[in-house]
């Protein structure tokens, strides 16, 4: 190694000036762009295959189709390799219940449980190609049911436990699953989620469901329905202790998450089985340089993609110790996380922005009352991370020692597209930038017409060529899938975000370019807020814009005009919030709701969001955006709502 090179390998610290080239990382990059069909085929070693595969991509735009005519199972990777290596006795998670509850599992114990589970499953008639729905909190049994549906074939879809009756009912009718699977509560800030009987409420209008599975959770009583509901530990009681996993194609589904766009529904991402673990498995590998020594803990819940690729596939797949925590960050007090850290030796930590900020608040005291030195790597997810989070961040929990991979991507990408990459190479950080895009991800920068920008300008990222880790497409919506996500830059995938490249070549991804917005990292469509007003009865015309928060990086406001004879009251503000609640769940709380006359429209009778935004955020609550300039960000977002 030259002594240039060593440098690279040691520094870590952010600054803005830094050597060239990044030789290890751009021969790896160069090659999966110039001999993809090598590069794939030696880096799907990273799965064990039942059938090899016979063609790397099959590549039918805007279809992609991985490591076709290969079979494998990915509750085998996660689990059945490691039970019959030297990881059998390696602890594969550390479960901590925000009750204080523990429990340290296995890798023989969680082959014995997802098979355990997988054979409940097929007891009750489930099999290869079925749709579960999930509905569960953060406890061990998350992801023995997940892995119990890779077995024996069924496809998850798994549903964020702050998500309504409603919103239940509408992802397991549009999935049409036959069955849902819950536990009687779970704990939330010391308090109980009612999980069961949110489940009961939405059965009522699914048809398709068979059965509800439930899992005995919280001790919180619940109602059984004799003819639907079976309790799994009465299930457990005669189950198998093996089924044999499901070859499955590598192109069969693996499972559907429903997540928001820019249409009023959830549309259900649909993601496949090789293409997508061998793209968790590298991708954590490049990001995060796991070894068998680690101590991962991705914060995320397993209700949305970060959870289903960085909790479950990825760490189980490639054998990691990981922490599963199940409650909220702030509860007992606000330590609780840092005192995990300290309890378990975690040495990968992985969060959000929103979360970062929210510990800021309370100061680097918190923190400093612990022992965190054994972490090594730092992540952050979900939304741009300001600079001064990402200082923060950096000196009071990774102590100026711990690179951060801030990690841009989505639920459709199904793993990391840009992030640093110190499993490849370390190189200089610059605080608020995901960096270079990974082995595989060819992005680039372009106007409204398409055409590519010069370095320091913001325009919207697409993406040129398809990676392992891109999703099957949209179930029951092939239209959707096309219009989203490849009619904007045909033959390119449109992420929907703003970006800018610097002259460094360094990504600075600048937040949603649509009208999905991003409340503590959460993903929620204003189109979706807007149907839900319009379904009160008071109200005549709805329109929601976001405005900057100085922790939870945006908040949602309401516009609404009311029906004649309804006056605007807090009585009428009270209803609304609890409406929104009730229709899509906790996560579409607005911060404020604003009665006005008249909406402003354009004369063809559009909405004029932008003016709305405006009047949102004339009362700023701090600043909390990345940008400097605000002006071509404006700019941008008025050349893109012409082609919405
Ligand atoms: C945003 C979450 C800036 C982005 C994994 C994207 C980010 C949307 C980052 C996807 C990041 C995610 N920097 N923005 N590091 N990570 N985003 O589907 O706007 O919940 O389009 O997936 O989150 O949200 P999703």
């Amino acid at each position: 190694m030259s002594t240039e090179e060593k440098k690279f390998e040691t520094q870590n610290l952010p600054t803005k000036t830094y050597f060239w080239p990044l030789k290890r990382y751009q021969d790896l990059y160069n090659s999966a762009l110039t001999d993809s069909e090598g590069f794939w085929a030696k880096h799907s070693d990273v799965l064990s295959w039942e059938k090899p595969w016979e063609k790397v991509l099959d590549w039918n735009p805007p279809y992609a189709r991985w490591f076709v005519g290969g079979k494998l199972n990915m509750s085998y990777q996660c689990v059945d390799r490691h039970a019959k290596s030297w990881r059998k006795s390696k602890v594969a998670i550390y479960w901590e219940g925000e009750n204080g509850d523990t429990q340290t599992i296995s890798y023989s114990d969680l082959y014995e449980n997802v098979n355990r589970y997988a054979s409940v499953l097929k007891k009750l008639g489930i099999g290869k190609g079925d749709r579960v729905t999930v509905y569960l909190p953060m406890i061990p049994e998350m992801v023995y049911i997940l892995l119990a549906c890779n077995r024996v074939g069924a496809i998850h879809n798994v549903i964020f436990s702050g998500f309504s009756s409603q919103s239940i009912a509408d992802r397991v009718n549009d999935s049409g699953s036959k069955m849902v699977v819950t536990a009687s509560g779970g704990h939330r800030r010391g308090k109980i989620l009612p999980l069961k009987e949110i489940v009961d409420e939405a059965v009522k209008s699914t048809p398709s469901v068979e059965h509800v599975l439930v899992i005995k959770y919280t001790g919180y009583e619940v109602v059984m329905d004799p003819a639907r509901d079976v309790w799994a530990h009465d299930m457990l009681k005669d189950a198998d202790k093996y089924v044999a996993p499901e070859a499955m194609d590598s192109t069969d589904p693996l499972f559907i998450l429903y997540t928001s766009g820019t249409t009023g529904k959830p549309k259900g991402i649909l993601h496949g089985t090789g293409g997508y673990g061998v793209w968790a498995c590298n991708t954590l590998k490049w990001a995060f340089k796991p070894t068998d020594e680690s101590v991962f803990w991705c914060t995320a819940d397993v209700g949305w993609i970060t959870g289903h690729t960085y909790v479950v596939y990825a760490p189980l797949a490639l054998g990691l110790t990981q922490v599963i925590y199940e409650g909220a960050p702030d509860y007992p007090s606000v330590d609780r996380w840092w005192e995990i850290i300290d309890k378990y030796g975690v040495s990968i930590f992985y969060t959000s922005p929103t979360a970062i900020r929210m510990f800021m608040r309370h100061g680097e005291e918190l923190p400093a009352k612990h022992n965190l030195g054994t972490l090594e790597m730092l992540g952050s997810v979900g939304e741009p991370i300001n600079p001064e989070a990402w200082e923060w961040y950096y000196k009071n929990i990774g102590h100026e020692n711990c690179p951060i991979s801030d990690t841009w991507w989505q639920t459709e990408t199904g793993g990391f597209m840009i992030t640093p990459c110190p499993g490849i190479q370390s190189f200089p950080l610059k605080p608020g930038s995901a960096t270079l895009p990974l082995p595989g991800v060819d992005p680039v920068v372009v106007d409204a017409e398409g055409k590519e920008l010069p370095a320091n300008e913001i325009g919207f990222i697409a993406i040129r060529k398809p990676w392992p880790g891109i999703m099957l497409g949209i179930y029951n919506g092939d239209e959707l899938y096309k219009k989203t996500y490849w009619s904007r830059f045909p033959g390119w995938y449109c992420p929907g975000d703003f970006s800018m490249k610097d002259s460094d070549g360094y990504l600075w991804l600048l937040g949603r370019a649509d009208e999905v917005i991003k409340v503590a990292g959460h993903r929620i469509s204003t189109a979706e807020l807007e149907h839900a007003l319009v379904g009160h009865s008071s109200v005549a015309e709805a329109a929601v814009a976001s405005r900057p928060d100085e922790v939870k990086g945006e908040a949602i406001v309401v516009f609404v005009t009311l029906k004649k004879d309804v006056e605007a009251s807090a009585d009428v503000k009270r209803e609304l919030t609890h409406h929104l609640r009730t229709a899509i769940g906790t996560i579409a709380t607005p911060e404020e709701i604003i009665f006005v006359e008249k909406l402003p429209k354009t004369r063809s009778g559009k909405i004029m969001r932008r003016l709305l935004k405006a009047v949102a955020n004339e009362v700023p609550i701090g600043d909390t955006t990345t940008l400097d300039d605000e002006t071509s960000v404006n700019e941008a977002r008025a050349a893109f709502d012409e082609l919405l």
